[in-house]
């Protein structure tokens, strides 16, 4: 397999393409990766139905399986340093910590999105209001140039207008991960997302004049991202 060229989206799965990626050429990754969540919900009302009906979408489309955690060997070989941002559920973090800080001696950081107008459903449980990004760094840079950058909960909204645009029910605020870049690597570095959605790593990484590369399994969501990469650099001219 030929080496991935930079600032190409590619359809696919990472476990494999990861492998035609130079050892130590990356300099920050961002990854999403499909989250297991528990399907089970005791509400009857017409929200629970939505939900329900939102988990099974998710289910079709491979966004709540678990992953191939052998990828994180690999993301630690491509980097040039440990600097690695892992969106995920609360279940997942200790397996995290166990990789990065247990095994790979690395400094760490959570971050949180709150989600503001997360749906009310709180019946014998909290509400699903907030999805956590795990920063890991041996080395790795992180150098926030204002107040706002540094803070480490972001108080968002659920972008529905994106998410309807663009077609991926789990599209993350493009504000957020623009800032993760800003503040973890430098112009001109290059960052990978090899869970990459619908694109917005790689467009958050052309609006900070970083180079990318994306991986995405499913073709739908690839060429969405196409179609907003296209739709950005043609913004941008
Ligand atoms: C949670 S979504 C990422 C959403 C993204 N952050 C965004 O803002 O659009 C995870 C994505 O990973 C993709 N995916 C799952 N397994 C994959 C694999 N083995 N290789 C590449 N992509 C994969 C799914 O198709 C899905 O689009």
């Amino acid at each position: 397999m030929h080496k991935l060229d930079i600032n190409q989206v590619y359809n696919g799965d990472s476990n494999l393409m990861i492998k035609s990626i130079e050892s130590e050429s990356v300099d920050l990754v961002i990854i999403d990766p499909p989250y297991k969540i528990r399907k089970k919900t005791d509400e009857i009302n017409s929200l629970a139905k939505a939900v329900k009906k939102y988990n099974e979408e998710l289910q079709r489309d491979n966004l709540i399986n678990e992953y191939d955690k052998s990828i994180l060997e690999e993301l630690v070989r491509v980097m040039k340093r440990i600097n690695i941002y892992i969106w995920c559920n609360g279940e997942q973090i200790p397996s995290y910590i166990d990789f990065f800080v247990n095994k790979y001696k690395c400094k760490m950081d959570i971050l949180v999105w709150n989600k503001t107008n997360a749906m009310p459903l709180f019946n014998n449980k909290y509400m699903t209001d907030k999805e956590y990004c795990l920063y890991f760094r041996k080395g790795g840079y992180c150098n926030p140039q204002c107040y706002e950058d540094a803070k480490t909960v972001f108080y968002l909204p659920i972008n529905s207008k994106d998410k309807k645009k663009w077609i991926h029910p789990t599209i993350k605020p493009l504000s957020i991960i623009r800032t993760l870049i800003r503040n973890s690597s430098k112009e001109g570095d290059l960052v990978l997302d090899c869970f990459l959605g619908s694109g917005t790593t790689a467009v958050a990484s052309i609006l900070e004049k970083r180079n990318y590369i994306g991986i995405e399994l499913n073709k739908k969501y690839y060429d969405i991202s196409i179609q907003r990469i296209n739709e950005i650099k043609e913004c941008d001219k």
